[in-house]
């Protein structure tokens, strides 16, 4: 009886807690969610898990957990460091308020519009076939040997080893085969454009791509040999919670090598010009291939100085 009441009581505490809370405040604050989560809560990826129509005191305690420590996880854990109680019921407000992923999916099908936000490993995956959430799979795709060879082609621009000579050539090595095969694939289908790179793909097979992906991923990366900045490094470890920018260490890691299953580049080794230029260049949308614009809704929040600062500390990463 003791314990009926009681769930009652916590029951009846986070109804009130949600009436209080403000599902329109929520949907602002939603704002740096939206890269992972998804801008209708649907997420953009297998691995972050939908929140809309979720339940509101559930979504409030994971926050709660994540802030804690209670429960772990190094993407949520910045996210949630800043989140008052109040910020907490405002966006569990709006998530639970929002149709579920299989709701809006049968609406975009009504409607016959493509089902641009339903989750689907295919967009994650990119445009490569063999690009399975499987982190492993591309590399096992591709022939590290053969993939030797066909770098010859690459090497006045990339270096031998994938490590670039020149600052305006991104480094290739150790970055995740996963990665490399889908920006191989995009300059080929001309998601991705760069007038020289364009070239360089043209005459590439499928199998080409893999094979190369898989040499160069293997290959190990010279570390960051740039000095570090302090605004630099707040922006990437903190991100800026009042222009809603998510922290890069989120996605990129501590040590900037990216997460391989998630399709998230490694960004040490590279040059600060390279680093300016991509950071520009989604600001810009002239560079879109990132799915979901996952990359082009934090820079399109980011100055000059911030795109500044922010390279300048990357080219420190070890
Ligand atoms: C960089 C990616 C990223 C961002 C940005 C992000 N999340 Fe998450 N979120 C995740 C991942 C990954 C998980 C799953 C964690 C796990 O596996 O335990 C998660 C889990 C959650 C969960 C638990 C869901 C469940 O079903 O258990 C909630 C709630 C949540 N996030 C809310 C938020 C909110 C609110 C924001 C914005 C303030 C946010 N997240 C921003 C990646 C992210
Ligand atoms: C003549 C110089 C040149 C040659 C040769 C060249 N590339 Fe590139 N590559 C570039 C430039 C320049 C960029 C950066 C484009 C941009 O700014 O977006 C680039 C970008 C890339 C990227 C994207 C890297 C990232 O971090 O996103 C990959 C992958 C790549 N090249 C692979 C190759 C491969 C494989 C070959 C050989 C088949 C090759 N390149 C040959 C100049 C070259
Ligand atoms: C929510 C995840 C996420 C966050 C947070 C994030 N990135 Fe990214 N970033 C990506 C993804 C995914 C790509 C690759 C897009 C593609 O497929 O081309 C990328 C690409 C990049 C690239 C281009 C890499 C290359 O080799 O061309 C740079 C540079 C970069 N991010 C810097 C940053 C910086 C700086 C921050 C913080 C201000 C940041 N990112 C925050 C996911 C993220």
């Amino acid at each position: 009886m003791k314990k009926i009441i009681f769930s009652l009581l916590v029951a009846l505490s986070s109804v009130s807690a949600a009436q209080a809370a403000d599902a329109n405040a929520g949907k602002e604050k939603a704002a740096v969610c939206s890269a992972c989560h998804g801008p209708t809560g649907v997420s953009a990826s297998p691995i972050f898990p939908n929140l809309a129509g979720q339940n509101d005191a559930y979504i409030i305690k994971q926050l709660k957990d994540f802030k804690s420590g209670a429960r772990t996880d190094a993407m949520m854990a910045p996210m949630a460091a800043n989140l008052s109680d109040a910020d907490m019921a405002d966006l569990a407000a709006h998530f639970s308020g929002l149709p579920s992923a299989n709701e809006q999916a049968a609406a975009s099908a009504s409607t016959g519009s493509s089902a641009e936000t339903a989750p689907s490993s295919a967009a994650v995956a990119g445009n490569v076939e063999v690009l399975s959430s499987t982190p492993a799979a591309a590399i096992y795709a591709g022939n590290v040997a053969a993939g030797k060879n066909k770098a010859v082609a690459c090497a006045a621009c990339h270096g031998a080893d994938g490590n670039s000579p020149a600052p305006m050539y991104p480094s290739l090595a150790g970055q995740s085969a996963n990665y490399l095969a889908k920006q191989l694939a995009d300059f080929k289908s001309g998601a991705r454009k760069d007038p020289v790179m364009a070239g360089m793909v043209a005459a590439l097979s499928k199998e080409d791509i893999n094979d190369l992906a898989a040499f160069f991923a293997v290959q190990s990366t010279n570390a960051g040999t740039g000095e570090s900045n302090e605004a630099g490094h707040k922006l990437y470890f903190g991100g800026d919670a009042k222009k809603g920018v998510t922290a890069c260490i989120a996605c990129h890691g501590v040590a900037g090598k990216g997460m391989k299953q998630a399709g998230f580049p490694s960004i040490t080794g590279q040059s600060k010009d390279y680093l300016k230029k991509q950071l520009a260049s989604f600001r810009d949308a002239s560079r879109s291939n990132d799915n979901n614009g996952i990359m082009r809704n934090i820079a399109i929040k980011l100055s000059d100085a911030d795109i500044e600062a922010v390279a300048q500390y990357i080219t420190s990463l070890k």
